[in-house]
Parts: structure tokens; sequence; C-alpha cells
């Protein structure tokens, strides 16, 4: 954790630098930058205990030095959804979406955070990256100046329906409601739901959602859930689901939340949902089969690994990793 704290504090130095004098930054700064870990990472920071250590005491007066109060306040409520992807998954998913067909176009991140996935993109794509946290949004705009980062709040974002060939990312988690009349009216879906609504609004017919969320998004039960997987399934095909095992952001991001990675086809225009399944049969869970290694029957440790081996057996159907 100190090691992180120390690295995001040398980051944000940069950032303040860059805001005064009004410039991009160089290359040793963005070396710099890269190391930034989100505030989830440093979380224990904006909580003062009794005995805690000499460095975190430091580090939290360093930062009230270095933040606005306004950024102050951002980054603290930012603890709970900032946690980043690991690189290896990030580029499988580009992989696999590479390997569905996706050509290059316009791309979006919404909630891009330090922009793991803008800094993957293949030839050809052009990113827009939406963030809400005025640091970290400096510090992905710093890192790939070739992208549009948005600081802005995604459920305020305005940008025209299917006018992106597709979205990729990994959404912020959590039971937060937030208002969008257009695209979450009543604050009915929590936010990694709404994410994944938003986004596929915003893919052109034809295009592509790659995104991690909340496995909630999959497994909830509730009306508004079960509402939200049958607006998305008006909008496109369920291509992939992969869950991915509890341990997939440990390492990244600090965290063992369950997650999945969803990709989504938007239908063409025309074309129509396949019928449901008839009544009497019942589908097997979609978690069903376990992903497996071939060779050794045991359960993957990476990913990655899930991913790529998802893609190599021929993209039969949903699958966990355990
Ligand atoms: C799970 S992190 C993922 C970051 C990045 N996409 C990645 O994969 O490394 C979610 C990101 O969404 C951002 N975020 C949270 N709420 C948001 C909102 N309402 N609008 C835009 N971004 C948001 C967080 O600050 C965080 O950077």
């Amino acid at each position: 954790m100190v090691a992180r704290l120390e690295a995001n504090l040398a980051a944000v130095s940069i950032v303040k630098a860059l805001q005064t004098e009004d410039r991009a930054a160089t290359p040793a700064e963005q070396e710099i930058l890269a190391r930034w870990s989100g505030w989830g990472a440093v979380a224990a920071v904006f909580e003062e205990k009794l005995g805690e250590s000499r460095a975190l005491t430091q580090g939290r007066q360093q930062l009230e030095a270095l933040l606005t109060d306004r950024e102050y306040a951002a980054a603290r409520l930012n603890t709970i959804n900032a946690h980043y992807t690991g690189t290896a998954l990030a580029q499988a998913m580009w992989d696999g979406l590479g390997a569905f067909g996706f050509t290059g176009g316009r791309v979006l991140e919404p909630g891009c955070g330090a922009g793991t996935f803008i800094g993957l993109a293949p030839l050809g794509t052009a990113m827009v990256g939406i963030e809400l946290d005025p640091v970290t949004a400096h510090v992905a705009a710093a890192l790939y100046a070739h992208a549009q980062i948005r600081n802005e709040n995604f459920a305020d974002t305005q940008l025209p329906e299917g006018s992106f060939d597709a979205v990729i990312g990994n959404v912020p988690f959590g039971s937060i409601h937030m208002k969008d009349s257009r695209h979450n009216p009543g604050r009915r879906h929590p936010i990694h739901t709404h994410f994944l609504l938003k986004s596929a609004a915003l893919v052109r017919p034809g295009g592509w959602i790659a995104l991690i969320t909340s496995r909630y998004t999959l497994d909830g039960v509730g009306a508004d859930a079960v509402a939200a997987r049958r607006q998305l399934a008006t909008l496109g095909e369920l291509t992939a689901a992969v869950r991915l095992p509890s341990s997939a952001h440990r390492r990244a991001a600090g965290t063992d939340v369950v997650t999945d990675v969803l990709v989504i086809r938007r239908f063409e225009n025309g074309e129509q949902p396949r019928p449901a399944s008839p009544p009497g049969y019942r589908r097997s869970p979609w978690t069903s089969t376990a992903c497996r290694s071939p060779s050794t029957g045991t359960s993957p440790t990476t990913p990655a690994w899930c991913w790529a081996t998802w893609l190599r057996a021929g993209r039969g159907g949903p699958m966990t990793c355990r």
C-alpha cells in the first residue's frame, strides 16, 4: 500500500505541475504517471486511524496539500470503485473483439480510469474515455494525448446514440443509482447495469460491447435486474459471457469481487432477437460449464487464460472460471 501511495503522490505532483504550467507531460513524466494505481488502491489513506503508520499519516498530509478540497472529496468518494483492470485481461478483451470481427473505429471506454484499455487499443481505433474523478481523468489525458478524455459523470454524458463502433472497459460497480432520465429513468438500475445499458445504446447497429461488470448484472433476480436483461436482449445478442475467478482482480486492484466479461453484439437494423426458449424448455444455468485446463484438469489461475481458452474452445457458450 505504501509503495502505491508513494507512486500516486508522485503522479499527483506531476498532474498539478501540468495544470499549473498548462502543458503536456514529458516522456519521463509519463513513466511516473503510468505507475498511478487509482484511489481504490490507497483507500486507507482517507481513513484516519489511531496507531496508523507514519507513512500513511504523512501521505495523507501530502495529499491534502496537493489537492483542492473538491479534488480530495472526489478522491475519497472514488475509492469504492476505482479498481483497475490488469493489462493481461484488458489485452485479452481487445484480442477477443478482434476475433469476433472488430476491425477498428470509434470506441468508448466509460469509466476509463487511467486508461488501461486506451493504452492497449489496436491501430485504427479512436478512443473516447469518460472519467468522473478529475485527477484520474488528467492522468489518462496526460498518458494518452491521442485519446479524447472527458472528465464527467457518465450519467451526464451527452453523446449521440449509435455513434460508437464499440464500447470496451470495466464499469464501476455498486448499489448507487444515478439520475439519467434518458438511460436510467426513475433511477431504476444500479451503476453497473446503468453503464451497460447506456453503453449499448451508444453503439451503432452491428457494433460491439465488451465490458467487465458485476456478476449481478446477470445474476440479479429482482424485477429491475430482469427488466435490464430484457432491454439488453432487445438491443443485441449476448455473444460471450465469461465468469472470472474471484481472484481475477486481486493483483491489479486488490479486490476479490466476482465479475463477468460480457460481449454483446448490437443487432443490425432490422435484425430480430432470436425467439425465447419455448415453454417447458429449461436452459442449463449460464454458469454451468466450468472452465478447466484440458491438459491438467485444474482450474485456471488467470482471467486472461479463461478468456483465451473460451475463445479457443470455439465460443461454444457461457462458462464459469472458478
Ligand atoms: C472499475 S474502474 C475501471 C477503470 C478502467 N476502465 C479499467 O478498466 O482499468 C471504474 C472507473 O469508473 C470511474 N467512475 C466511477 N463512477 C463514474 C461515473 N459516474 N462516471 C464516470 N466514471 C466513473 C471510476 O473513477 C473508475 O476509474
